[in-house]
Formats: structure tokens, sequence, C-alpha cells
């Protein structure tokens, strides 16, 4: 098969990918690692003819949420783009709080007032009652978040609605609801408490706080499990943490940090009879891990890990904790978004890093910290394409609709659902000795 070179513009509208076809002098590289941060990618593969999901079409508008922009959406061609988001944020003063995950790109990190990862934005935006609107350049389950630990006063919004999560979309509430029951039937429900992670949509923080459980992000997963865990016996007794949805981050959890074994862990296929499990391997497990995972960190390999150790002397390999386990256990760091950046800030300079999670994040790094040696791990992995649906066209009209008086794409979490959501997320919140050192 010829191999494509796949060209990722950050320039480009939308995460448009355009292929271009091989070289042969590029099929016939080594897989180098460039420190110099080019974001060429050689794969073998031809993608798909069709999108994924194909938009514009009307037939589901659910799906296609955030497609019709009502009014105007700036042309990402428009040379006053920067210009006129200055000057909306000007005009809108302290009436706006802008927030910004780690992952945005960098013409939208250009406008935040904070940037996190996204346990230090869930409790940013709870810290500002007095900003009416609060515009979240992040995905969809932290906005929800947002909207929830904010007052009824308070407005989120989400420049593009289609900036969601496919590791959110992999649990379903109907399926969590559906899997509950399937643990009580199993006789382990009583024994079991859940643990969701921030990644997931305001319905199962629910399920999470109806069921006395908690949330937790990947910078206090291990605080969290500690906490489940003494709710059920302590980690040496027979309790059971159910972990959502992230299979990855929970399995590095139990087994890193809490000492479990894999043996401890099963994973429950929604998709599958009794999440494909027997009734003696959910008796004897301690950690039921939801069969999710993030599609941008899973692509991070053991393979990449080590051609990075053959090729780069001295080199130090962080990496964020939705990575798979085997990744993990080879990398040097692991951390949330919010630990890698203050790792490599704290680095003596001349290291060597390679760095495994979101490609805007790594690009970054390699920018503001020139004195050290930068390039992301894994040349066949993308940018994640949920987040880089906020760009600067759909922030200025964000932004711009408010001057006018309008507020568009506001996210509004039912009141009832918000409230059970609200005591999962207060319940990570109070988590003692929080592992975020910010
Ligand atoms: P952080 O909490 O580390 O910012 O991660 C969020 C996320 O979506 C990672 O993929
Ligand atoms: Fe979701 Fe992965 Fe994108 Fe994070 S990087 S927002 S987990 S798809």
């Amino acid at each position: 098969m010829t191999p494509v070179v796949v060209v990722v513009d950050d320039h480009s509208v939308r995460h448009q990918v355009h292929l271009r076809s091989s070289a042969p002098a590029l099929a016939a590289r080594p897989a180098a690692y460039d420190l110099h941060m080019t974001t060429d990618t050689a794969s073998a593969p031809a993608p798909a003819p069709l999108p994924l999901l194909v938009l514009g079409q009307g037939t589901d508008l659910h799906t296609e949420r955030g497609v019709e922009c009502p009014g105007d959406l700036p042309a990402p061609s428009d040379p006053d783009l920067v210009e006129r988001a200055r000057a909306a944020k000007a005009a809108l003063g302290e009436r706006v709080f802008v927030l910004g995950h780690h992952y945005q790109r960098d013409e939208v990190i250009e406008f935040a007032d904070v940037t996190g990862d996204s346990f230090k934005l869930a409790r940013d935006a709870a810290a500002r009652p007095d900003a009416p609107y609060i515009v979240f350049c992040g995905v969809h389950f932290m906005a929800e978040s947002a909207d929830i630990l904010t007052s009824d006063d308070q407005t989120v919004i989400l420049p593009d609605l289609a900036a969601g999560c496919s590791m959110a979309d992999m649990a379903a509430i109907a399926q969590v609801e559906d899997c509950w029951e399937q643990l009580a039937a199993a006789g382990v429900a009583e024994q079991t408490i859940p643990v969701t992670y921030m990644n997931s949509s305001a319905a199962i923080k629910a399920f999470t706080g109806r069921h006395g459980g908690t949330i937790c992000t990947s910078s206090n997963a291990r605080t969290a499990l500690d906490w489940a865990f003494e709710q059920v016996g302590g980690v040496d007794g027979d309790g059971k943490v159910l972990f959502l949805p992230d299979q990855h981050l929970g399995r590095n959890t139990a087994v890193r940090e809490l000492g479990l074994s894999l043996d401890d862990c099963v994973v429950w296929d929604p998709h599958r009879p009794n999440g494909g499990l027997t009734s003696e391997q959910l008796a004897g497990a301690r950690m039921i891990l939801w069969r999710g995972h993030c599609s941008v960190h899973g692509r991070f390999s053991v393979d990449a890990v080590e051609a990075a150790r053959r090729e780069i002397p001295g080199v130090k390999v962080i990496v964020h904790p939705e990575c798979q386990y085997e990744v993990v256990e080879r990398a040097d760091e692991v951390g949330s978004t919010e630990k890698i950046i203050q790792t490599i800030a704290a680095a003596p300079a001349g290291t060597s890093w390679v760095v495994g999670t979101e490609l805007n994040l790594v690009r970054r790094l390699a920018q503001q910290f020139p004195e050290q040696r930068i390039a992301f791990l894994e040349k066949n992995v993308c940018y994640c394409s949920t987040m880089n649906r906020i760009d600067l066209p759909h922030l200025v009209w964000a932004l711009e609709s408010l001057v006018e008086g309008r507020v568009v794409n506001p996210i509004h979490v039912d009141p009832t659902v918000a409230a059970e959501a609200r005591a999962a997320l207060d319940r990570m919140l109070a988590l003692p000795g929080t592992t975020h050192k910010d």
C-alpha cells in the first residue's frame, strides 16, 4: 500500500486534514525524533474516504450541534480577527472571564484570562462569581462542570458546541445505569463506589453523586481513589471501585499508585452482556474499569518510547496518565497537563524531553522553553480534533455576540442533574491533601 503523509495544518479551517501523496524520500525516512516539532506523520493505511461525521446534512441536528452558527461566523482568513477579539474583550471588561485549557490553540490561549488543567479550570470557574459570562475554551464536559459550579446568575458559553470529547462519549448514562443494575444483580453494587473522571457527561457525574461517589481529574486521581476505597472498607479490604470512563487512568492509578495488581482490575465492556465478565470475575475484582479511552492518548505506543530512548541520549519521557499502562510504565514521569508543564519548567536547562500528550501543548512547551529540547512522543498522533474546534473565529463570534447583547452557545445543565453532579464535584473539591500544586 502506498504510504501517505498526513499534515495537520494548525491554521486550516477547523482541524481540516490535508492528504498528500507520498514522497519516496519521506516514506523511507527512519522514525527519527524531530526536536524542531514538525507535525508530519508517516502512516501506512490510507484513510477511509468518508468523514467520521457527515456534518451539515441536517439529518441529525443533535449530532450536528454547533454546525450552524446563527449570525456571522468570521472567516478564518480574516486578517482583523486578533484585533476584533481584543476589542470585544476590552468592551466586555470584567463582565467576561475566559478560561483556556492547555490543549487549546495558541490563537485562543492568547485571549484566556487563565489557563489550566481540568481541575484548575473547574476551581477557577467557581472562583469568579462576579463575572456574568464565562467563555470556556475547552470541551463540552468542562463547560458543563463550570456551569454546575457557577451560580444561576452566570452563563457559561462554549464557542463551538461540537467541541466534545471522544472519551466522554464512550459512556452513555443508559449504559452506566444498566451496568449498575447488573452489578446489583451480581450482588456487588453494595460494596462498590463509583469514581468518575471529569471527562464525562453531567448525567454520569449525577449518577456518581447519587451513589455516593466522587469525581476525579488526572491531577487528583490517587487522592480520589484513596478516599473511595476508604468508603468501602479500605484499599486492603474487599470493596470495589467502578471507574468511569477512562480505563487507562483507572488502571494506572490503582496499580502504580495504590499498589493493587493488574489482576485486581477487570474491564466492563458496555457492548457485551454482563460487561463481558463472569460473576466470579466481578466478585474477585477491586477495580471495575469502564471500557473507555482517549482517542489521542490511547495511540502513544511502547515502540515510540523505546525509539525515543534509542535516538535521544539522556532523554526523559513524560506522559499523561490517559496513556496505556505499558506506556506509562516505561515513562520517567507521568502527570496531568499542569504537572507536565511544571516538571519541564523546573528541569535544568539543556534537558531533553519527549512528551506524550496533546500536540498544541507540546508545541507551546517547545516554544516557551527553548533552553530544553522538547519533542512529541509519537508521529502517528494528531491534535485533539474536538479541542481544536475552538478557534479564533468561534471565539470572536462568541465575544462579539456578547457585546451585541446576544448569548450564543450557552451551556445549561438540567437543575436536577446539576444538583446531583454538584454533590460529586463538591466531594472532589473537598478531597483531603489534593495532589494539585498550583
Ligand atoms: P488534564 O486534566 O490533565 O488537563 O486533562 C484533560 C484531558 O482531557 C486530557 O486529555
Ligand atoms: Fe477527550 Fe482525549 Fe481530547 Fe482530552 S485529548 S478532550 S480525553 S479526546
